[in-house]
């Protein structure tokens, strides 16, 4: 199978091309506005236009204001397309979904197939627990993260909104609060510092009991294992917009 990587140079690009030569892929190219001639294990091109190279599927990491070159590109070469890359704007999102009908698309915030077995888990035990359980998720990552709470912590919440049939409100901390905690609120909790690379927690405290779901990123690799192993899923899919949450369906058979 052959890959092309957007951000080719840039922290996850590289670890991307790692995991697929290691799956087995051929890089066909790599796509990188830095690109300048650096010696590189394949070729490279600075922009999406310039890219010539016959592939089978693409991985994106790059940065959301390259997103309509790269759009352009995937539609006109009707390459299916696993877009990584975080901070899309709500029109940017409904551009990725309006290519999703002429070009197969798969896109999450967190690529790591762990993570989005914990959804489905976080969602199993909202419905088997129910009202009687108080849901607190806490994410800890490094002190140089910009946004707080993660896309990730969004997501999980998303997984536990879903699967329980009253409402959720999120709370994020407790400041200033001089009331008891609601049924169904869930806080959220944001915890920066060190080197961390990524840590979610979803705790379900009951009477007497605490069940905690703990997903530990120890490093970057895992999101390029992902999204190599979403690559492989998506080449040859019809146009569509795809999540990891196919890729998790189909390890499970259903
Ligand atoms: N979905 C996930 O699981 C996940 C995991 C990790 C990182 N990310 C996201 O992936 C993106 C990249 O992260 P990173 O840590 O590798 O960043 P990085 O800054 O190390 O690398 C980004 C690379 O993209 C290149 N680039 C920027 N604009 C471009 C464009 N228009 N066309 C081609 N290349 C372009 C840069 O030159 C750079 O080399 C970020 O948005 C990050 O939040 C997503």
């Amino acid at each position: 199978m052959r890959i092309i990587i957007g951000g080719a140079l840039g922290r996850m690009g590289r670890e991307v091309a790692r995991a697929a030569l290691e799956a087995g892929m051929d890089v066909a190219c790599g796509v990188d506005i830095a690109y300048q001639g650096q010696p590189m294990d394949f070729p490279m091109v600075a922009a999406y236009a310039d890219c010539k190279a016959a592939a089978d599927v693409l991985v994106d990491f790059s940065r959301a204001d390259g997103l309509p070159a790269l759009l352009e590109y995937i539609t006109t070469t009707g390459l299916p397309s696993v877009l990584c890359t975080t901070g899309y704007t709500d029109a940017e999102v409904a551009a990725i979904h309006a290519a999703a009908a002429r070009v197969a698309i798969l896109r999450s915030a967190n690529m790591s197939l762990g993570i989005n077995v914990l959804q489905r888990l976080v969602a199993m035990a909202a419905r088997a627990l129910g009202t009687g359980y108080d849901v607190e998720i806490v994410e800890k990552h490094h002190r140089m993260k910009l946004d707080s709470p993660s896309g990730t912590a969004g997501m999980l919440y998303e997984a536990l909104q879903s699967a329980r049939e009253y409402d959720s409100p999120m709370v994020y901390g407790r400041k200033g609060r001089a009331e008891k905690r609601a049924i169904g609120e869930v806080g959220i909790h944001a915890v920066r510092g060190g080197t961390v690379t990524g840590e979610h927690e979803v705790g379900f405290y009951g009477n007497a009991e605490e069940i905690i779901l703990t997903h530990r990123a120890e490093s970057r690799a895992l999101f390029a294992e992902g999204a190599v192993r979403a690559a492989a899923f998506l080449a040859g899919k019809p146009a569509g917009l795809y999540t990891m949450q196919d890729v998790v369906t189909q390890v499970l058979g259903k």
